[in-house]
């Protein structure tokens, strides 16, 4: 879907290079972590040391990518990337560490798929800059241990609480990335239209900003197809008008909810009467699977307030029965306290 936070190959990854920040002054928002880290970079320079490992965790499309190719800029190294379920034996890590130079990123997407076995390979990594590698089998089998450069690793996740204590640990900071607030977005889209040179009106930005789940991925690929839909209708320029048609044709609406999102409510409400509904039971009513929900469409139905979390299951506020215009039950206000 369209509003989709999760990154998408083909659309996305040309989009992703050409509108990704290079810098701390380009990113915009966020700005205790920029602080924060800005003075951990800043520091490790002047002690010519390298940054202490580095764990960012939010939900998707918030900007985690970004923020380690920024880190490595500002620090003046290379960054190599790989992901947690790309690493699939300890000797794919042991060539990755092995080629690493003295001060690089190494940069582990998706941190919570890491295997067992790799993990406790990264623990001496991590603490030591030390590699313990087995050589031959059986009886006559040894360990070495070889040195390593001091690099930073630089994890990222969408599930903090998928990842095991010990190497949550091993971090030196952890940063939550926060959705965006309002004028972000705007800041944000304003940035993206001037670098696709797409002329934008301030209407037209807030509408889209509005609907983008405070999700800068979203906003780009919203901004994009407005694009594309207002260049075919012949129009000069987006303004409040283009945005909303563009986005109505969508099915997109003004607070960036999609027909899933709407599905996910409408389902709670009448089928478990504003619940709580356990996240199996959404699942099978909605059609979606449980991975997506909690992943793409929970995060920002929680962010509006239109959910809650308990440990019960999902139930629904009020607010979320006045967005999709059904009444509250009686004694709702009960489950929410
Ligand atoms: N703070 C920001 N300012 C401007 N643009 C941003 C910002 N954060 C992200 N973006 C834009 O959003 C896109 C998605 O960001 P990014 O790939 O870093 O997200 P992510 O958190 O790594 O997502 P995922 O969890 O899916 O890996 C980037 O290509 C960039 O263009
Ligand atoms: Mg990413």
């Amino acid at each position: 879907m369209i509003t989709t936070p999760e990154s998408v190959e083909d659309e996305d990854i040309p989009l992703d290079s050409t509108l990704r920040p290079q810098s701390f002054s380009e990113y915009v928002g966020q700005e205790k972590i920029k602080r924060n880290l800005g003075i951990f970079i800043e520091a490790a320079k002047r002690r010519k040391e390298n940054v202490d490992h580095v764990l960012l965790y939010g939900p998707a499309g918030l900007g985690k990518t970004t923020l380690a190719h920024i880190i490595a800029k500002e620090m003046g190294v290379n960054i190599r990337i790989t992901s947690g379920p790309a690493i699939e034996r300890v000797g794919d890590l042991g060539s990755i560490l092995t080629n690493l130079e003295e001060g690089d990123v190494l940069f582990i997407d998706e941190i919570h798929r890491l295997n067992k076995t790799i993990e406790e390979v990264l623990y001496p990594a991590m603490e030591d800059y030390k590699l313990d590698i087995i050589i031959g089998k059986g009886p006559s089998a040894r360990t070495i241990q070889l040195d390593l450069p001091r690099f930073t690793l630089i994890g990222a996740t969408t599930r903090l609480g998928a990842l095991s204590n010990p190497l949550r640990n091993r971090f030196g900071s952890t940063h939550r990335l926060e959705f965006y607030f309002p004028d972000e977005m705007k800041r944000i889209i304003t940035r993206s239209s001037r670098i696709l040179g797409v002329p934008i009106e301030q209407g037209g930005a807030e509408h889209i900003a509005a609907a983008s789940r405070s999700t800068p991925r979203v906003a780009n690929r919203l901004l994009k197809r407005v694009r594309d839909f207002t260049e075919i209708h012949g129009r000069e320029r987006i303004d409040k008008d283009a945005a909303r048609e563009a986005l109505d044709l969508f099915e997109v609406d003004e607070i960036g909810l999609e027909p899933t999102d709407r599905a996910i409510l409408t389902a709670i409400a009448k089928k478990f009467k504003g619940g709580p509904a356990g996240i199996q039971a959404i699942a099978a009513v909605t059609g979606e699977e449980i991975e997506t929900i909690e992943d793409v469409y929970e995060p920002y139905l929680i962010q509006l307030g239109f959910l809650i979390r308990t440990p019960r299951g999902r139930i629904m506020t009020p607010e979320g029965f006045a967005h999709i215009g059904l009444a509250v039950p009686e004694n709702h206000q009960d489950k929410l306290v």
